[in-house]
């Protein structure tokens, strides 16, 4: 009895004024949100790093501020009470207003109807936290939310083969959300967001990136067998009939041998019983150390870099999908060149205007308009073009319009000035770092060059076989060999 008279008498002090009447508000508010969040935490299988960083790092501040509020309204209203010529106390004033009016039965109903609704409301809020929190765990999210900042990795995204893939089924794996440090580095990006302190672009590689097993490994067995794989890489000349030239090649991917029990081939290095750990020369993973060959925690085989090579150690790391499979889902076309031959392979450039590969390559290369006006800009890049060059055999205005069309959807797929990112900023690691491979030291080259030797002075095998044969190179698709002709797709 004493405790509900002390809570009758105190409840009113809560709204007899509004700093403390807004500390209450905000309390009630974070509660409410905190406790969906928590419920949800603990029922699925966590929240991501983001809305985690929010729901129980920054949400419990607020709550913290409004709890700090209402003392601070009380105090002030005492003050203002206390000072000379200030009148009664406001609380002293509602509490009896209050205890006068709850003598009567119509405000007794009145007052049990505003909790009846209060209560409701509470209902309605927290089904529109549920849906805000569990929002939070979406590409849309992830992807739309810092619109301008993660816009390049969402349109690449979601043309990806990962488009209903759930960015945190990558990016933050399941049980991340316990640990606290997770929360924390999610509340400082959330805040260099919102202060627009970040890199432009966002930095690659990415390094609190989960281990590959706890993400790609839920949907792709590490030790699946790929076998031999047929590739075409097509290109295309600069002539009148944009002719293409087509390599075909078969990729060794290999795997675990059910048989043997071996692993063999590219996908080596993704075996579960060896493993490959390299040193770091620099952030980007560009220059590699020693490289050794670990079997259960110990070193089998070890490679060392060309004597010439310096640098300091900056980390060591253990090879996984993403060393070779970084552009698994945000992937860029490299250079102008692969990406107007990519529009010619699928078609969305016409191969039979004639010299429009050329003429596209070279208003690719050179123009840097705003997004917005690309396709405007590239139409009469397109025409002065052909004005200049051919133009006794300009195409019609509607085929330079869908030209135009195509480009700037390939200029806008990869050139984002307002986050300075251009070409070839995001480098894939598979190939051999352009067409020569024997002045390459880039992507599976780092390694792979043949200059890590070990002690003895056996190579790092940098022999074309290792990783594919060429069956055909630069043909004309119609002398690629009978069996495979009908492979190609162009
Ligand atoms: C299939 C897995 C996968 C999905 C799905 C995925 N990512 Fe990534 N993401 C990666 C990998 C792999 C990297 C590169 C890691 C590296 O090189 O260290 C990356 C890198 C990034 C980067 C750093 C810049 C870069 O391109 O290297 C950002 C930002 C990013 N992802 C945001 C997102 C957003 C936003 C979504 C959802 C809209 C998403 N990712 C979905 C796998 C994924
Ligand atoms: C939630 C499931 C899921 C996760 C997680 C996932 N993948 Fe995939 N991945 C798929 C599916 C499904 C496909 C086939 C898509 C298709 O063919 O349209 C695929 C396709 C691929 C391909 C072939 C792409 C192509 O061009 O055909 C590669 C390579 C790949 N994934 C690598 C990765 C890597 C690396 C990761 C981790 C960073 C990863 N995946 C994470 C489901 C997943
Ligand atoms: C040493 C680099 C390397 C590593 C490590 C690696 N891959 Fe690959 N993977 C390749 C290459 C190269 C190809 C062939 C790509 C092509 O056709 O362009 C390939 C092809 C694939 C394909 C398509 C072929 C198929 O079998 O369907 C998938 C899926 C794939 N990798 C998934 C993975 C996953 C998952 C992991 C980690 C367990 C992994 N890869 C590790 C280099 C690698
Ligand atoms: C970090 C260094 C590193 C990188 C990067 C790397 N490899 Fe390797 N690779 C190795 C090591 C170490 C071996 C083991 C050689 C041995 O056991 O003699 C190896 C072996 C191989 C093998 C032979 C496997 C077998 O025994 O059948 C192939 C094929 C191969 N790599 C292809 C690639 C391809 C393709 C890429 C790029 C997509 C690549 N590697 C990138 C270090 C690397
Ligand atoms: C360590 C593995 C590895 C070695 C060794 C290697 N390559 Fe490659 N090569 C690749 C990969 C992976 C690709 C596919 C790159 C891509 O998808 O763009 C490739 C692509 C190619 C292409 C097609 C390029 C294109 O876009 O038209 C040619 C041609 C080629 N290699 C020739 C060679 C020759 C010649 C050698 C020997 C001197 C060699 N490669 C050694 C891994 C290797």
């Amino acid at each position: 009895m004493k405790l509900y008279r002390i809570l009758i008498a105190f409840l009113p002090r809560l709204w007899s004024n509004w700093i403390t009447l807004l500390g209450t508000v905000i309390v009630s508010l974070a509660a409410v949100t905190i406790l969906v969040a928590l419920a949800i935490d603990l029922t699925s299988a966590g929240l991501n790093t983001y809305a985690a960083a929010i729901l129980f790092l920054a949400v419990p501040g607020l709550l913290a501020f409004g709890l700090l509020l209402i003392p601070l309204g009380l105090l002030l209203a005492r003050r203002r009470a206390r000072a000379p010529g200030g009148g009664p106390l406001e609380t002293d004033s509602v509490l009896a207003a209050f205890t006068r009016a709850m003598e009567s039965e119509t405000v007794r109903r009145r007052v049990a109807f505003v909790l009846l609704m209060t209560a409701l409301n509470v209902l309605i809020f927290a089904a529109v936290s549920y849906r805000a929190v569990t929002f939070m765990e979406t590409p849309k999210f992830c992807g739309a939310t810092c619109h301008e900042v993660m816009q390049p990795e969402y349109d690449a995204y979601q043309q990806s083969p990962h488009s209903r893939v759930a960015c945190v089924e990558c990016h933050i794996g399941s049980g991340a959300s316990s640990a606290f440090e997770a929360k924390l580095s999610g509340l400082r990006r959330v805040w260099g967001v919102a202060t627009g302190r970040f890199h432009r672009p966002i930095g690659t590689p990415v390094h609190d990136l989960r281990p590959a097993n706890e993400t790609c490994g839920n949907c792709h067995q590490a030790n699946r067998q790929s076998g031999t794989r047929l590739g075409f890489r097509v290109h295309f000349k600069e002539d009148e009939a944009n002719t293409p030239q087509v390599t075909a090649m078969t990729f060794n991917i290999g795997g675990l041998d059910p048989r043997s029990g071996s692993w063999s081939g590219i996908h080596f290095h993704a075996s579960t019983r060896t493993q490959i750990r390299y040193e770091l020369l620099d952030d980007k993973r560009q220059t590699i150390g020693k490289i050794q060959k670990l079997e259960g925690g110990k070193v089998i085989k070890e490679w060392l870099p060309p004597k010439d090579q310096v640098g300091t150690v900056v980390g060591t790391r253990i090879m996984d999908c993403t060393d070779c499979h970084n552009r698994a889902t945000h992937i860029y076309d490299g250079t102008p060149d692969a990406a107007v031959t990519r529009a010619f392979t699928d078609g969305r450039l016409d191969r039979n205007v004639p010299w429009l590969y050329q003429a596209s390559l070279g208003v690719l290369k050179t123009a840097t308009p705003a997004r917005e006006d690309a396709e405007a800009q590239f139409r009469l890049a397109l025409d002065q073009s052909y004005g200049r060059d051919h133009a006794g055999q300009k195409p019609a205005g509607e085929k330079l319009d869908r030209a135009a069309h195509a480009l700037a959807e390939l200029y806008r797929r990869n050139v984002y000035p307002k986050m300075n990112l251009s070409w070839n900023n995001y480098p894939s690691q598979i190939g051999h770092g352009g067409p020569d491979p024997g002045t390459s030291k880039a992507q599976c080259f780092r390694c792979h060059a043949g200059d890590h030797q070990t002690a003895d002075g056996q190579e790092l095998s940098s022999k074309c076989e290792l990783c594919h044969e060429v069956v055909a190179k630069d043909e004309l698709p119609a002398d690629l060999p009978d069996e495979i002709r009908p492979l190609l797709r162009l």
